[in-house]
This record gives structure tokens, sequence and C-alpha cells, in this order.
């Protein structure tokens, strides 16, 4: 690992451990070793490294974290030539494979605006000659050696200087949107994923192995209260950070708190009815107040993880929370997606308060949601989400409390 690299990672852990120290009372999160970032972080593969080299991505672009590496292995120019695009380094896990191959098929789809060239000939068309309009009745796929590359990028998952990690955290509405304006932003930025109708029918969702979410249906995922539908709330908040490692981006940067506030509007347009039905629901939001983190908490947590009765997470996700629970390939035959490895994955919505509220309500229909209703098992979820965050990756890497 190139030493400033290793200066990145070991400052980025003295502040974890400083948030940490503040937080907890002399409490080590983690089992030795496990977290240490030289360990599993971008460990460097020369073959993967080939396949990236080989797509001619670095006639673009650079990957600054490893750019020692590439010059040694494959020549001056490889460590990057002209720059023309943004810097890879940090951008592992950040979006899915299917949002890679998307972006490589149609940049402008994954990215409004993007001047990346389309990079087709990654692709075969299970024997069909391409046509001039991109058409044809077969799914594209990705060469092997494509897919190798985008290995490659997804172990560089090193935080790196350029890249700023995407906000989260709840947020509030900040101010009342245009539907008007929403829309025209909606077929600017939105469409190439979610589709012109907004249902997540698009040229891109065949990529992805979870597809973009159906917007106009009337029931969504990423909630913190009850309704089926998400509060506005909610909606800015999705849009706003995005849905780390799904292929759904951050706008947070890409657009102003007012353009995401019409595209909030947009959305709410196209179910008017059911949103007005459920607006006072959105007062009513399934977080209570946490409790002190503690390392007590988090082994309580773990207990609770392996419990047979009711909880059951290590059905689905393994004891150790890696994958490899025994319903595991019952969940690939029905979605199409495993569920998620919460070690070594970024969660979409990692902050404790997130994990908590998608613990009591659940990503339904692939997720149960665990709130009883007469909430007495508040401080249980507590206890598990506040383990969940002490197991993962990325989480442990971040931000120790938010
Ligand atoms: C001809 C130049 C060119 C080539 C070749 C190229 N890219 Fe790009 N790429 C760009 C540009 C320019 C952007 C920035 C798009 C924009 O915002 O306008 C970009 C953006 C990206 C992004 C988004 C980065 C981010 O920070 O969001 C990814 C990922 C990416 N490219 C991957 C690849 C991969 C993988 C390859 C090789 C298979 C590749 N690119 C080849 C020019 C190129
Ligand atoms: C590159 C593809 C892509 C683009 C562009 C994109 N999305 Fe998404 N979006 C996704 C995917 C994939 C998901 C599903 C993620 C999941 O649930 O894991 C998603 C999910 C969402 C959700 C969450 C729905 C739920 O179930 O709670 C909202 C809201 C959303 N997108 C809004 C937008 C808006 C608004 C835009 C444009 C500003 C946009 N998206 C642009 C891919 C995209
Ligand atoms: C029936 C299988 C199943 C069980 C049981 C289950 N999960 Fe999940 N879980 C999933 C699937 C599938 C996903 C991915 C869903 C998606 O992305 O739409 C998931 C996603 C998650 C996430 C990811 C959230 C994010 O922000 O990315 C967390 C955290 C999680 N589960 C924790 C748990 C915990 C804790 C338990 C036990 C209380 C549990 N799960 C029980 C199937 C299961």
């Amino acid at each position: 690992m190139p030493r400033h690299v290793l200066a990145i990672s070991i400052a980025l852990l003295a502040c974890t451990s400083a948030a940490l120290a503040g937080a907890l009372t002399s409490v080590s999160l983690a089992p030795a070793g496990r977290f240490d970032p030289g360990l599993k972080a971008q460990s460097y593969d020369r073959d993967l490294a080939q396949a990236y080299v080989d797509s001619q991505c670095w006639q673009c672009h650079t990957v600054s974290t490893l750019s020692v590496e590439l010059a040694r292995d494959f020549g001056a120019q490889a460590s990057g030539a002209r720059a023309a695009g943004p810097d890879l380094a940090g951008i592992g896990g950040l979006y899915s494979d299917g949002w890679h191959a998307a972006h490589l098929w149609q940049p402008q789809d994954a990215q409004a605006g993007s001047k990346m060239p389309s990079q087709r000939s990654l692709f075969v068309l299970n024997g069909l000659a391409l046509t001039d309009n991109g058409r044809s009745e077969k799914r594209p796929a990705l060469k092997l050696k494509t897919q190798q590359a985008i290995a490659f990028l997804q172990s560089l998952d090193l935080p790196s200087v350029g890249r700023l990690p995407w906000p989260r955290g709840h947020r509030n509405l900040p101010e009342s949107g245009n539907v008007k304006q929403g829309r025209d932003l909606f077929v600017q930025h939105c469409t190439g994923c979610h589709g012109e109708r907004a249902n997540g029918s698009s040229p891109a969702a065949r990529f992805f192995a979870k597809p973009p979410a159906n917007l106009a249906g009337g029931v969504m995922q990423w909630r913190t209260t009850a309704a089926p539908l998400p509060s506005y709330d909610d909606l800015f908040t999705t849009i706003t950070n995005g849905l780390p490692g799904s292929g759904m981006p951050s706008f947070s940067a890409a657009l102003t708190d007012r353009d995401r506030a019409s595209l909030v509007a947009y959305i709410a347009s196209l179910n008017r009815d059911l949103f007005d039905a459920y607006e006072p629901e959105f007062e009513k939001e399934v977080a209570g107040i946490p409790p002190a983190l503690t390392s007590d908490l988090i082994a309580r947590g773990k207990t609770l993880f392996g419990d047979k009765n009711f909880y059951k997470c290590a059905d689905c996700h393994g004891a150790d929370g890696a994958g490899g629970g025994h319903l595991q390939s019952d969940v690939i035959s029905k979605y199409g997606f495993p569920p998620r490895d919460l070690v070594s994955e970024r969660l979409r919505r990692g902050d404790w308060a997130g994990v908590y509220a998608t613990l009591a309500l659940g990503l339904q229909p692939q997720m149960v949601g665990y709130l009883k209703s007469d909430r007495s098992n508040e401080a249980d979820l507590w206890a598990l989400a506040a383990f969940v965050r002490s197991i993962n990756r990325f989480e442990f890497m971040s931000r120790a409390q938010d």
C-alpha cells in the first residue's frame, strides 16, 4: 500500500477512535484485527488490474491510490495518461455492478450529461450484431474481461482525497418544491434509470440485479414511517444521500436543495391522492430515542442476531452477517439478489437511526419489519442496529456514532 494511502487510513482510524472514545467509555468495538483496513480493503490484484488496463480505462482515468503499482506493472501511462475523467480511487462499493454495466453501456443514463463515451465494445450481444441505435432483442452482457475491470473498480474502496463521502442521516424537506420544475429535472436526471413513467422500466434497468425503484406505484422501501409511502422527508433524504452500493446515486452535489425539493413534489404528484391520505402518518416516525451506545448494547445485538425464534437474522445473513444463511438461495431465486453481506458491502442507509428504521419497517417483500405493534422491542432493534454497524467494514471505517 502506498505510504500516503496508509497515512489517510491511519488518520481516518484515528478520527474514528477519537469519535468512539467520546461516545463510549473505553470500549473496543471491533474484534482484534478484523477491521484493520490493511487487512481487507483494496488488496491489489494484478489480474484484475490487467483487465482494467486492457479495457483502456487508463486513457482517461487515474487511480491515485494505486499509481505506483499500475506504473510498475503496466508502464507509466497506465497510471493515467490524460486524466480526462475523474480519479477512480475510492469508488469501490459505492455503486452496484449493475450501475457500472449500465454506465459503460450508456454513460448518460447513469449520469446525466456525462461526457464519457459509451464503451459498447466491452459487451457481447449473445451473438447478435449491434445496431446503430443500440437496440437489440437480446440482452447485452459484459465480457468476462470487463467484469474483471469492474471488480477492480469495486476493490478501490479506500477513501481518497478527491472523493467526498456522500452525505448521510435523515433530512427534513427544507422548502416546498415546484412540480413542473421537478418534472423537468426528473426527465434530465432520473429517467435514464427510473424510466419516463417513473415506474422503473428503462433500458438501463436490465443491468441491475435490484432494479431502479418504481416511483409511481405507491409503495416504496426506504421509509421512516409506517405508511406504504415514504414521507416527503424520506424522499428528500434518499435523493440527497443516495443509496450507496445500489446504483441510486447521491444528488447532493449535482442538484440544489430546491431542485431536490422539486423532485419530491413531482414524485408526490404521481400519487397525489395517496400522499394526501397518508400525510398525517408522516408525523409518526418509527424511530424513538436511541439508547447510549455501549459495548453491552452491541453484545446484546449480537445475541439477538443469532436468535432462532423471532429475529432469525442469521437464517438469511449468515451467523456472522457476511452471508451464507440457509435461506440465502431462496432469497436469490425469489428476488434475483442475495441478502445484504452486512460485513463487506456498504449499507444503503448506514447511519444508526437509519439502520433502526430499516429493521423496524423491513424492506418488504425481501425482509419483514420487526417492530412489534406495541413497540415493546424497540430496545432490541437499537441493539441489533448497533451490532450491524459494528461489523460493517465501511461503517467502522467511516463514522461510528451518526
Ligand atoms: C475517452 C475517455 C474515457 C474512457 C476511455 C473511459 N472514461 Fe470513464 N469517464 C470519462 C469522463 C470524461 C467521465 C466524467 C463524466 C462526466 O461527468 O462528464 C468519466 C466517468 C467515469 C466514472 C464515474 C466516476 C465518478 O466519479 O462518478 C466511472 C466509474 C468511469 N468513468 C469508469 C470507466 C471505466 C471502467 C472505463 C474503462 C472501461 C472508462 N471509464 C473509460 C472518460 C472516459
Ligand atoms: C443510475 C441509476 C439511477 C438513477 C440515475 C437514479 N436512480 Fe433512483 N434508484 C436507483 C436504484 C437502482 C434504486 C433502488 C435501490 C435499492 O432499493 O436498493 C433507486 C431508488 C430510488 C428511490 C427509493 C425508492 C424506495 O423504494 O424508497 C428514490 C426515491 C429514487 N431512486 C429517486 C430518484 C430520483 C428522484 C432520481 C433523479 C434525481 C433518481 N432516483 C436517479 C437507480 C437510479
Ligand atoms: C428472509 C431473509 C432475511 C432475514 C430473516 C433478515 N434479512 Fe436483512 N435483508 C434481507 C435482504 C434480501 C436484504 C436486501 C434487501 C434489499 O436491498 O432490498 C436485507 C437487508 C438488510 C440490511 C441492509 C440495510 C441497508 O441499509 O443496506 C440490514 C441492516 C439487515 N438486512 C439486517 C437484518 C437483521 C438485523 C435481521 C434480523 C433482525 C435481518 N436482516 C433479517 C433478507 C433478510
